[in-house]
């Protein structure tokens, strides 16, 4: 089988790990990895590097002539409540690519958007979102990106793509901006409570459709885009292909932790968990779990997040399904696999 060699940027993170898990099983890539710290994934070389400075990335980024894969899944620091730095971000692709291009034999590169492309989160969007739906209005990193690969690429000999997908979903207890992990924590504080398990938005928000991304789902995704010449220079929407309403979600949900669903609340977790620390710290004591901190555990302003969108949201993968991608993952069956992963851990009860 040929063998390529994949260089993937921002490796410890959600999706650039679960991209080097699934190139290194498939056995036929060498994986070099980027980021300031070590990803969590063994078997492959890792570069410790500053994208966002060219000095560093002209230092440390030498002798790279095999790499033929970007898989750029990097993205700059942004603590919740900040607005994410464009600039910063552009410049990291820009200097990464600027640095490798003279040296490496490239064929393809990858970029993560996602589909705050649309501006789903700013009010209601097409439904359902397709690729060439309008950019959502004011700025945004994935813009400057997907313009600098598409006026980067012309005449070169490599290709790109991206992807566009919704909230990430993945097993991962050591990223907490996750929305399984938010919805099982606050199952086992409301059960801790003997309370029900409210749904935090309101009610127009209980009745709207939304949508998920498995990252195992959006890994295989992109490496197969990756490698399908029919993909080059076109971005994808990446979703599980289900659109459930929450309010025939959310009670199945509460069904599988053994709770009853209560109503919805309209409350901001952030807010309402701020006080919920010594509950969480008698459910780890009570049930020998693995010691957690509530407020590293979850970032609940991201469950506010996913949670409090009052408009419907569908995500179209017409685009993928033409060319062959046929991939899809029913939501509930991965959020309660993820909830059996967290108890496995001794995460939650
Ligand atoms: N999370 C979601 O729900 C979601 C949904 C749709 C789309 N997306 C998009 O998917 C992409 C990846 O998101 P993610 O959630 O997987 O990100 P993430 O978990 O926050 O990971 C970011 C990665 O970037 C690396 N990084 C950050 N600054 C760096 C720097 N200066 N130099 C080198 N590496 C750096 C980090 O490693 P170090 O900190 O070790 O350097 C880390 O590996 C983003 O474009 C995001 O917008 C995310």
């Amino acid at each position: 089988m040929k063998h390529n060699t994949a260089l993937i940027a921002g490796a410890s993170g959600l999706i650039g790990n679960r991209i080097a898990e699934q190139l290194i099983v498939a056995g036929n890539w060498d994986v070099i990895a980027l980021a300031r710290r070590p990803p969590a994934t063994p078997n492959m070389r890792w570069i410790a590097v500053d994208l966002a400075d060219l000095e560093d990335c002209r230092c440390k980024l030498v002798d790279l002539p095999a790499v033929t894969h970007v898989f750029y899944a990097a993205r700059y620091d942004h603590p919740e409540g900040i607005r994410e730095s464009v600039d910063i971000n552009a410049a990291m692709l820009s200097n990464l690519i600027t640095t490798l291009e003279p040296q490496a034999a490239l064929q393809h590169v990858h970029a993560l958007q996602g589909s705050k492309y649309y501006g789903h989160q700013l009010g209601p969007v097409e439904f359902p979102m397709h690729e060439e739906s309008p950019r959502a209005p004011g700025v945004n990193f994935y813009f400057e990106q997907e313009d600098f690969l598409r006026a980067r690429s012309v005449g070169k000999q490599w290709t790109y793509t991206t992807t566009r997908p919704h909230a990430f979903c993945d097993p991962a207890v050591d990223h907490p901006r996750s929305i399984g992990l938010a919805i099982a924590v606050l199952a086992a504080i409301q059960n801790e409570l003997g309370e029900p398990l409210y749904f935090p938005g309101r009610s127009k928000g209980y009745d709207v459709r939304t949508q998920f991304t498995d990252l195992a789902l959006l890994a295989r995704a992109i490496i197969w885009m990756a490698q399908e010449p029919r993909c080059a220079n076109q971005a994808f929407n990446v979703v599980n292909g289900d659109n459930p309403r929450w309010c025939e979600l959310w009670p199945r949900l509460a069904s599988w932790f053994g709770v009853k669903a209560g109503a919805a609340r309209g409350i901001k977790l952030a807010q309402t968990m701020a006080d919920k620390s010594s509950v969480w710290d008698a459910i780890v004591k009570k049930h020998g779990l693995r010691p957690t901190r509530l407020d590293e555990l979850v970032l609940w302003a991201y469950g506010d997040y996913q949670l409090s969108p009052e408009w419907n949201v569908r995500s179209s993968m017409d685009r993928a399904r033409a060319l062959g991608f046929q991939d899809a993952v029913d939501s509930y069956e991965m959020l309660t696999r993820q909830f059996a992963q967290y108890r496995a851990a001794r995460i939650i009860p």
